[in-house]
């Protein structure tokens, strides 16, 4: 089965080809990417209208363009599936919009996909690990997007249960506002990991700025994130502002926001029975995170499982393979062009 997999929830538009015909990333056909994060810089932040304008504006392109990369026809799609939410209602209904209507043209079946089960799924596309194979519910999984911040128990693949969430700004959020504070462009993250690694390269040892692991001391699985920001903004406001103090304030923080993480992840592993942890979302592209998740995993006999960097951040193929597995179980939805800005996982069906 071939699905096409549009996503458009937030500022990127997404467009992918997955083939369940191939195994793991050989069933990616094609994938592309429209990110209008320069369109939202000068803003400091995602405009939504604007945002809904432009993947009006990018959408039928990006889907020429990828089955073009494809090497197939229209006539050779056998589903689509697109993000039904959460995200923005205006730019969810044009994926919506433009999904049905072709499903529709095309008579081929089509679903509303979970944008946050879409990123929970990605590591699952990936090339299975030679010795252990793809991983295998049941198992944890840490959704670390701008967002959201949560850990799901993952009974089976559509069986999911909250473990934990934050309190207050997801962890790219505090990623983005921090990066904000002290004068980098939006979105900040990746910006302020790249300084972070600058600073540990030239200063190597105990960094000079050290932050708290918001409540990793009592028990529980919930984050808070806006406490942490706060301590930023101040220790920045009393520093010299030097380029170098930038450096060495990021790599405090995204210390104290990788190490709360790991706390916590560890804890939900222990608490669900689990030594397989799964991550996804834009966060997991941290190279960081990557590696202190991977060594906490490994060191309890088991592992922890990423989707490639670029398929960490919103994308069209995660949209496409998850759709591709309920389409594939004969899950799909009337013609009817419906979103859910806000969507509770918990509520999803068993595929
Ligand atoms: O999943 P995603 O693309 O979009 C949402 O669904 O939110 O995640 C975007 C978030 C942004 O907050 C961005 O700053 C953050 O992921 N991010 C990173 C890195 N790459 C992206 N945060 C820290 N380190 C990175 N390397
Ligand atoms: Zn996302």
């Amino acid at each position: 089965m071939r699905v096409l997999g549009i996503e458009t929830s937030c500022d990127e538009t997404g467009v992918a080809v997955y083939d369940t015909a191939l195994k793991g990333s050989q069933g990616l056909r094609a994938h592309a990417l429209y990110s209008q994060i320069a369109l939202h810089a000068e803003y400091g932040g995602v405009v939504p209208e604007l945002a809904s304008r432009d993947h009006v504006r990018k959408l039928l392109p990006l889907i020429r363009q990828t089955l073009a990369e494809a090497g197939l026809g229209l006539d050779e799609i056998d589903g689509v599936a697109y993000t039904a939410g959460p995200g923005l209602a205006g730019a969810l209904l044009v994926g919506a919009g433009v999904a049905r209507s072709l499903a529709w043209a095309l008579e081929v079946p089509a679903v509303g996909v979970h944008h946050m089960e879409g990123h929970l799924l990605a590591p699952l596309m990936e090339d299975p690990d030679p010795i252990h194979g793809p991983p295998q519910a049941p198992f944890v999984a840490l959704l670390v997007s701008g967002g959201h911040t949560q850990l799901v128990a993952v009974d089976a693949i559509g069986s999911y249960r909250l473990l934990g969430e934050t309190l207050d700004d997801a962890a790219g959020e505090a990623f983005d506002k921090t990066a904000k504070m002290m004068g980098l462009p939006y979105p900040g993250g990746p910006q302020l990991a790249a300084l972070a690694e600058q600073s540990l390269q030239a200063r190597p040892g105990a960094g000079a700025y050290k932050f708290s692991r918001p409540m990793t001391d009592r028990p529980g699985l919930d984050f808070s994130f806006s406490g942490l920001k706060t301590q930023v903004l101040l220790a920045w406001r009393d520093s010299d502002q030097s380029d170098t103090t930038r450096a060495d304030i990021a790599r405090g923080f995204e210390e104290a926001v990788v190490d709360t993480l790991v706390i916590k992840c560890e804890r939900a592993l222990d608490a669900a029975g689990s030594d397989t942890l799964v991550v996804a979302g834009g966060v997991g592209a941290n190279k960081r995170l990557r590696a202190r998740l991977h060594a906490m995993a490994a060191r309890r006999g088991g592992r922890a499982c990423f989707p490639r960097p670029e398929l960490c951040t919103d994308n069209g193929a995660m949209i496409a393979f998850a759709g591709a597995l309920r389409l594939q179980a004969g899950q799909f939805e009337d013609a009817a062009v419906k979103v859910a800005p806000r969507w509770d996982m918990a509520t999803l069906p068993k595929v």
